[in-house]
């Protein structure tokens, strides 16, 4: 019997999935649990004097889960400190926020060389394990170390960074050498899978194998894009429950008369809040005539705040948000609803519903699932108008969207002038053709397809000779 085993840093499956907070990769990972009889390996979160390894084992609605409790030290040299502080700005394009300490990569081998002694007893030999983002890149190689020769895949949630910004990491070619200890690696689009071949081949001679495989530091590995979705079913019934629907009548009354724009991100650089707002801003200004019947509900949940960036985004969100509202605000009108909270996934259901236009405009993003959440939410009858960052995942198939740069203000302004006053008709042709891409990358075919991709490989017999030392 082939089980699933997914591992990833954060184990976020929900205890009570139609009503959590849950955001996207969550809300996959589950269903992918459900579907096969599995468990969600990752950490628990908490922080312990000295790791023991010991598991904390528990039922979340039909998942099982394993956690482990690290060390301070390990949390702030792993977590805080080379996923989000050196992976996570890295893979989106800002070196300038990338910190290079030794301390850091120590942190990331010594944590992944944990997870590995502490999951290798768990594995069965028919288990195919399914290891999930950056702050697990090397686990294949620690695993195959402890001579676990089960098929193991790799799927980055982020985007691949661009080769010349690659070399900027210290040892960037052991990061990369690493990843050939699994045997399927998995992108979100075709230009990270692009760069990232781009990389083998540059950097490290790699060459291309006739699968659409490639073969460097002396093993192949395989490469794919799986562009992961929304359980889209599971969305439209929160949308359609008693709180989706009472939350969408709530934001209906507060929008009486005016149009809600709606923005919901966790609180991070890479999502282009600044440059958001800095966009509404000039709209605002551009379109003195309408602007009193518009306002801004952007929901932002603080994130990863032990981190000195997200600090920073964090205090020049609140000053610039205070400003746009204090220059334009009236006494019976406020231009930004900036909520530092989460909602859940019903109210959010509902949110999205009462929005006449949504902004998702991150400067880069692996996929960005808020995109598919609000097409899927919308009323086939009157939909509102996605506007989208050509610079997310996303926009690599959803391209009926209203595609714009980020970085320029004033083009976000007139997406903005232009999605309000977009036609009936036009609105329902192009939410057509967005939803119909909602549908065809669901959660499920996603799953589908990664999990059947990683079956479908033949081992080569269990010998361990070409994995990398
Ligand atoms: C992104 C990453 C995930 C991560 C999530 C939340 O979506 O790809 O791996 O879990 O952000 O970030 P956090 O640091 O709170 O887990």
């Amino acid at each position: 019997m082939t089980r699933l085993i997914v591992v990833s840093n954060r184990v976020s499956a929900p205890v009570d999935p139609a009503a959590g907070s849950a955001g996207g990769l969550a809300m996959a990972l589950s269903a992918a649990l459900r579907k096969y009889e599995g468990l969600w390996f990752g950490w628990s979160g908490e922080t312990i004097e000295h790791f023991t390894g010991e598991l904390k084992t528990e039922d979340r609605a039909g998942v099982e889960v394993a956690l482990v409790d690290l060390e301070a030290q390990d949390v702030e040299e792993y977590y805080n400190g080379y996923a989000n502080k050196t992976l996570w700005p890295l893979f989106h394009h800002r070196v300038d926020l990338t910190a290079y300490e030794r301390s850091y990569g120590e942190g990331y081998e010594r944590v992944n060389r944990r997870f590995a002694e502490t999951l290798a007893p768990l594995i069965q030999p028919d288990d195919i394990i399914w290891v999930h983002d950056y702050h697990l890149i090397p686990l294949a190689r620690d695993l195959r170390r402890l001579g676990i020769t089960n098929r193991i895949g790799f799927f980055l949630h982020t985007p691949w960074p661009a080769r010349q910004l690659l070399v900027t990491l210290p040892h960037h070619r052991r990061l990369v050498e690493s990843l050939f200890a699994y045997d399927l690696i998995g992108f979100q689009t075709q230009e990270w899978l692009d760069l990232f071949r781009d990389y083998v081949i540059s950097e490290a001679r790699g060459e291309l194998a006739g699968y659409g495989g490639l073969e460097a530091f002396g093993r192949e590995v395989r490469i794919g894009t799986f562009p992961i979705g929304i359980d889209v079913e599971g969305f439209m019934e929160a949308r359609d429950s008693r709180e989706g629907v009472r939350t969408y009548d709530r934001m209906a009354a507060s929008a009486a008369f005016r149009s809600m724009i709606v923005g919901v991100d966790r609180l991070d650089y890479s999502k282009g809040l600044e440059e958001r707002m800095l966009g509404y801003e000039q709209f605002l200004q551009d379109h003195a005539e309408i602007r009193g019947d518009v306002f801004l509900v952007q929901v932002t949940p603080i994130s990863r705040d032990e981190v000195d960036t997200y600090q920073d985004i964090r205090a020049r969100l609140d000053s610039l948000a205070g400003r746009i509202n204090g220059e334009f605000a009236d006494m019976d009108w406020q231009p930004i609803r900036y909520l530092n909270r989460s909602y859940r996934r019903d109210q959010l259901a509902g949110i999205y519903r009462a929005a006449k236009v949504c902004l998702v405009t991150p400067l880069r993003d692996g996929m960005n699932l808020v995109a598919k959440e609000y097409v899927c939410a919308q009323n086939p009858d009157d939909p509102g108008v996605l506007i989208l960052s050509r610079f997310a995942g996303a926009a690599e198939q959803m391209g009926e969207a209203l595609l714009v740069n980020p970085f320029s203000r004033e083009e976000v302004a007139d997406a903005i002038h232009r999605a309000l006053t977009m036609p009936l008709d036009e609105r329902i042709r192009k939410w057509q053709a967005l939803m119909k891409v909602v549908q065809d990358t669901d959660v499920g075919l996603w799953r589908d397809a990664y999990v059947g991709a990683l079956k479908a490989i033949q081992l080569s017999g269990g010998d361990d000779d070409a994995v990398p030392a």
